[in-house]
């Protein structure tokens, strides 16, 4: 460790006392790994502060010793954004000590929150109030606000209520510099010029630190219907969402599907799942309908829309949940395909938006590419169809080497990206783009996008010390 950085240590020690400081390696391990084990890196040091002002105290100190800072909350990022290089002179700064919920507002109804407060916390804090926090993923056990607001999350919920960016309302955020800019405001109507939290909201940690957020709640959901189906093909899929909606409205709460191939590594690798249909479909959607009144019939709207769906051969067979037990079970089939995917060696990820028209020919055009480009190859396609989004993940082909597979990533990667922007798409829908796809968007973004966006960094980090590696491509 250099003097300047071993001087730093010992002032951040100051600032947060040995409490909030990591040095033991063993303990910084999980910090510096991320969840899939595809990035590793190296750090001076894990500060944990426990207050918005020592945030601040911290920032200031990494900013006059000239030391980078990588924000961190849960560490359950998709995209390596949270990880910090291998120099081992960047500090990453976690903001799990922040974790009080500070407000909760029935009359406004809003949640003031910490940033490392996880996320299912936040859910079960307005339940308890008799609301809803509607933010819903695989992760959120373990994930945090401040790492959801800071990669725009987005999950299971977005086609009733939006993504991240939908449900905040506030934030604070700790400037690069060490100032703390008051944004904490639950305002629904301020135009007072430009709406200057945007800015943080899905910036991935290269703008500020956020602190804290005021976030919206809803009447609490009563009555719930969710139904697994089996489908002929993402055709299928995309005309079952509009029939669901004619009838259902905005009772349409979720609308997920998945590959046949997701569905059997679920199968395969997840205990105490099993296949709910009696044969084999090569799609599926997992629907969901929701009321806020008690004894709302969506069941019958539910099995009405199935109905008429069957008669004109969208569907080819499904049944609804009855009980929480097996509804719980319907989803766990869905919410377990990340990790069913682990255990068949490298996978590939990639996370797209098209049209949702577009679907049914993105999926024909980019299944045939990838087949040609390397036979066998394992698509692992399921997620947010109402959404237009789609996780087209790769698995190597049974028995296939696993470093061979890897040497082929950036090219299949390519193959999936090509197809998704000939169809007008983004190649981040909700994951963002970290480290793993930073560079990338020279290639898929307006290049004018691009400038602009160097142009903000340049404003808010002139020094350039907010996890430096994410989001922006390298310069040319
Ligand atoms: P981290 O991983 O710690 O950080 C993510 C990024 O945010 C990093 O760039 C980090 O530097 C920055 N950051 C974190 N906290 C702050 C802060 N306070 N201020 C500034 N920057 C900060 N994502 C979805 O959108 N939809 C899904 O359906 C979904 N499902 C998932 C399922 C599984 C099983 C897993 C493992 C992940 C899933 N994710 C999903 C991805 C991930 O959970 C989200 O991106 C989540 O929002 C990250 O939160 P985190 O607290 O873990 O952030
Ligand atoms: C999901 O929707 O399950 C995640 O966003 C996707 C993933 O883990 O690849
Ligand atoms: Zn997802």
């Amino acid at each position: 460790m250099s003097a300047t950085v071993a001087d730093l240590v010992a002032g951040l020690r100051e600032v947060v006392g040995s409490a909030g400081l990591v040095t033991d390696a063993d303990q910084m391990a999980g910090y510096l790994t991320d969840w899939r084990g595809a990035y590793r890196g190296a750090a001076a040091v894990v500060v944990r502060p426990g207050s918005t002002e020592e945030v601040a105290e911290v920032i200031r100190r990494c900013a006059a010793a000239g030391v980078a800072v990588v924000p961190q909350g849960g560490n359950t990022g998709l995209c390596g954004g949270s990880i910090p290089d291998t120099s081992g002179r960047q500090v990453v700064l976690s903001l799990t000590r922040l974790r009080r919920v500070r407000d909760l507002d029935p009359a406004d109804q809003t949640i003031t929150v910490e940033a490392g407060v996880v996320l299912r916390a936040v859910q079960e804090a307005a339940a308890a109030a008799g609301l809803l926090f509607p933010l819903s993923l695989g992760s959120e056990g373990s994930c945090t606000i401040g790492g959801n607001l800071a990669t725009n999350a987005g999950g299971t919920a977005v086609l009733r209520y939006g993504t991240m960016r939908d449900l905040t309302l506030g934030l604070e955020v700790v400037l690069p510099d060490g100032r703390v800019w008051h944004g904490l405001r639950g305002l629904r109507k301020d135009n007072t010029g430009y709406d200057l939290k945007q800015l943080f909201l899905g910036s991935e940690g290269t703008l500020g630190i956020v602190t804290a957020a005021v976030l919206k709640l809803f009447p609490a959901v009563r009555t719930r219907a969710t139904a697994w189906v089996g489908l002929p093909g993402p055709q299928a899929a995309v005309d079952l969402i509009g029939v669901v909606r004619e009838l259902a409205g905005d009772r349409l709460t979720a609308f997920e599907v998945m590959s046949r191939q997701s569905l059997e590594l679920v199968l395969a690798h997840a205990s105490g799942v099993r296949d709910p249909l009696a044969g084999p479909h090569p799609w599926y959607a997992l629907v969901e309908l929701s009321d806020t009144l008690p004894m709302a019939p969506l069941d019958e709207v539910l099995e009405t829309a199935l109905g008429a769906a069957f008669e004109r051969e969208m569907v080819t067979d499904a049944v609804v949940g009855s009980g929480s037990a097996q509804v719980a079970a319907l989803w766990a089939l869905r919410e377990g395909i990340s990790e069913a995917q682990e255990p068949e060696g490298p996978s590939l990820k990639h996370d797209v938006t098209v049209p949702i028209g577009s679907i049914p020919a993105f999926v024909a055009q980019t299944d045939g590419a990838l087949e040609a480009a390397l036979a066998g190859v394992r698509i692992v396609s399921y997620g947010h169809v109402g959404d237009g989004n789609l996780h087209y993940n790769l698995s190597k082909p049974v028995g296939a080497d696993d470093d061979a597979f890897r040497s082929r990533g950036a090219e299949l990667s390519r193959v999936v990206y090509d197809s998704t922007a000939s169809f007008g798409g983004s190649i981040s829908a909700e994951h963002g783009l970290g480290r793993a796809k930073r560079d990338l968007i020279a290639d898929y973004k307006d290049p004018l996008d691009i400038e602009l966006m160097r142009g903000l960094k340049q404003l808010f980090d002139p020094a350039g010390l907010m996890n430096p590696g994410a989001v922006l491509p390298e310069p040319p």
